[in-house]
């Protein structure tokens, strides 16, 4: 019988979704997975997520790299944010790196009742759709948002992840349908359609336009951020 696919286009309404037994795929475009995927495939050991800034400065203090950014900005005190670029260098690599962001560690912290949880953007977004294709369980797409709000460039994320197993699922929410449309009426120009979102300008307006841009570069990497049950490693 093929899976059965759903789109959760807010953390507000995860109770809506029951996680036991299915692969949940936690989506943040700009940029918590996008950068989890560019620190792990640039070397990082593992990526730590954690949900207060508190937890951050916990690891701090006993010599980890933490990022942590709340509103789209690096948080006071703190070396490192949310920029791919920033887990890109020699300093990192082989390190563990803690990570706390504003949606997208808090969307995965939310995840934990899942049978697997793995992460996409548009940066692995062919990897992921491979990957779920030849597994067996339910799918459930989850887009990080923006303090629950409805995002514009995780749900494009979503309905191209729901375009490439259409015929490998089954669906009937509303949300899946939308969040297809929605992909495909910008296929070919997501950073001109980015340019709708709030976050766009968020980031854009914090001067971080170069992360927009290298967060839809689709397919830069074609491996899996997969969640062990403290860390986020590559998918072997
Ligand atoms: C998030 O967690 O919502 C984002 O990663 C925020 C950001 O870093 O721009």
């Amino acid at each position: 019988m093929a899976k059965k696919l759903d789109i959760c286009l807010s953390p507000a309404q995860l109770s809506l979704f029951d996680l036991k037994g299915k692969v949940v795929v936690i989506i943040d475009v700009l940029r918590a997975t996008s950068t989890i995927n560019a620190a792990l495939a640039n070397s990082v050991k593992e990526v730590i997520p954690v949900s207060t800034i508190e937890e951050g400065l916990e690891y701090k203090t006993k010599g980890y790299i933490v990022g942590a950014e709340r509103g789209g900005k690096k948080y006071e005190g703190f070396s490192y944010g949310n920029s791919p670029y920033e887990y890109m260098t020699e300093e990192v690599k082989g390190k563990s790196v803690v990570l706390t962001t504003s949606n997208g560690t808090r969307a995965l912290k939310m995840s934990q009742a899942a049978d697997e949880i793995i992460t996409a953007s548009f940066l692995n977004v062919n990897a992921v759709i491979k990957y779920l294709k030849n597994q067996a369980k339910d799918i459930i797409l989850f887009c990080s948002g923006w303090k629950d709000r409805f995002s514009l460039e995780d749900t494009m994320c979503a309905g191209s992840i729901a375009q490439g197993l259409a015929d490998s699922t089954t669906t009937n929410a509303d949300s899946t349908f939308a969040a297809i449309h929605l992909y495909t009426s910008h296929a070919n120009n997501l950073f001109e359609a980015l340019q709708k979102s709030a976050h766009f300008h968020r980031l854009s307006h914090n001067g971080m336009l170069k992360d927009i841009e290298y967060c839809v570069k689709e397919n830069t990497y074609d491996s899996i951020p997969v969640w062990n049950g403290k860390a986020l490693t590559l998918m072997p």
